[in-house]
């Protein structure tokens, strides 16, 4: 049981990344891995507290590692990500037998963790942050994901990331590109840059060409990339260099997330979002006009502090009139340190759900609807392999990111950029049949 790691994670893309970092590190430091956490001498849980469903749901796992750990005292168990970050020294004291814990900030500090052995939470600020270049372990499939910068300086009121994660800051231009180009050499094919806020990158450096098209450019021109993505925008700095950035560069998929959180501007307001339902549909309009066939997909909150029932329906017909093709929508979710944890007006539980399950039915017909409109077109997607749940099945994705199911027939291999005809189209899904 020398040098074995189990890793497990809950939560954002952000996060899958940080643990591929986590693994990196650890593989650098001689550990191999497991998916059994029993053959394990060291267990690393990285932790989501953006809602208050996926802190329960590490703390609902957190009991069997409990159990594993009075079984085997000289097993090592730590707890990383946004719940070790905000809890700081508290979680060490509240759960006596994890060992360490360490914030997104300071997964560099891991080997000094486990060799060192004191019970010690890693949450100090770490000002080096951008300027670190950690390996990573990735799937090793057709995708990857590269952080551009860190944290958020936004404070929307219900949110807790800029606590978890800190200020924002990017990477420097040039390491990005140097790591994308690596990347590009093991053979990916698409690269989905990520950031809380992607759209107010800048290059530290702060040369004339430091911005995020400046950076889209570049990433464009590396050889063997074909498809480049990025999460997530903040429509108040959506730029209109960026919509067309959007609409020129030949591998920029054209797919926007673009989080509303809601239709109504008195919630934007005490959301802080610092855009207007107005403002946020000429944002949709200019993407429209620029980039034809752009899908754009969005995050709904139901059920903030003080929505009334007019304001709910003003989502529900932003909704109808926006048309997204498709929506990640969340009951609101009290956080601590939020100013909307604060507010009145909180909204009961049933109330919620019930605004919730209005907005994922309409929506639910919504997506349906555009997913009809590509039956019987010819769309282009990227390879990823065989699909999890039917080995007689691969999958792709089109560049809107619509999920194709097809059957491969002769050279097909994953990272291969080819044309299938829709033949079924779902809600999630579609259905293909390879073309030509
Ligand atoms: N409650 C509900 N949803 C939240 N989100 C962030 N914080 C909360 C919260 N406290 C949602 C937002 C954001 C997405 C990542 O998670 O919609 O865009
Ligand atoms: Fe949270 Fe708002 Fe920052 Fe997104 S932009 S991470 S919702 S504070």
């Amino acid at each position: 049981m020398d040098k074995v790691a189990y890793l497990q994670t809950w939560g954002c893309q952000m996060n899958v990344h940080d643990t591929e970092k986590i693994a990196g590190v650890l593989r650098h430091e001689g550990y191999a891995f497991t998916d059994n956490p029993e053959d394990a001498a060291l267990i690393i849980l990285n932790t989501c507290s953006i809602r208050e469903k996926a802190e329960h749901k590490f703390l609902s796992r957190l009991g069997y590692f409990k159990r594993l750990k009075r079984k085997r005292p000289t097993l090592q168990v730590a707890v990383s990500g946004c719940i070790a970050q905000q809890e700081g020294e508290k979680f060490l004291i509240d759960n006596q037998f994890v060992d360490f814990t360490f914030g997104p900030q300071n997964i560099v500090k891991l080997p000094e963790l486990i060799s060192k052995g004191k019970r010690k939470a890693s949450v100090e600020e770490n000002p080096a942050l951008p300027d670190t270049e950690l390996p990573a372990i990735r799937d090793g499939g057709a995708r990857a994901w590269v952080n551009i910068m860190y944290g958020c300086n936004n404070f929307c009121s219900y949110c807790v990331v800029p606590y978890t994660r800190g200020r924002e800051r990017s990477r420097p231009m040039d390491s990005i590109i140097g790591e994308i180009r690596a990347l590009a050499d093991e053979g990916y094919k698409e690269v989905t840059l990520l950031g809380q806020n992607v759209n107010s990158y800048k290059d530290p450096k702060e040369g004339p060409n430091s911005s995020f098209p400046q950076l889209l450019n570049r990433v464009n021109a590396i050889q063997g990339i074909k498809r480049i993505r990025f999460i997530t925008s903040h429509p108040k700095d959506l730029s209109p260099e960026l919509i067309s950035a959007i609409g020129a560069l030949d591998k920029l998929c054209k797919h926007i997330h673009l989080p509303l959180q809601s239709g109504s501007t008195v919630i934007l307001s005490a959301m802080n979002r610092k855009y207007s339902y107005k403002g946020y549909m000429e944002k949709i309009t200019a993407l429209r006009q620029h980039i034809p066939g752009v899908a754009i997909t969005s995050d709904i909150i139901a059920g903030f502090p003080g929505e009334t029932g007019q304001d709910h329906e003003q989502t529900l017909a932003a909704l109808g009139e926006i048309e997204f093709d498709g929506v990640f929508a969340f009951k609101y979710s009290k956080r601590r340190n939020t100013r909307a944890s604060e507010m009145e007006g909180q909204i009961d539980e049933d109330t919620k759900a019930e605004r919730l399950r209005n907005i994922l039915e309409l929506q639910d017909i919504i997506t349906e609807k555009i997913n009809h409109r590509l039956n019987g077109r010819n769309v282009e997607i990227l390879v990823e392999g065989q699909s999890s749940s039917d080995p007689n099945t691969w999958t792709g994705r089109t560049g809107t990111n619509k999920i194709v199911n097809f059957i491969p027939e002769g050279q097909i291999t994953k990272g291969m950029l080819i044309t299938v005809n829709v033949t079924n189209a779902f809600r999630h899904s579609l259905e293909g049949r390879i073309a030509g």
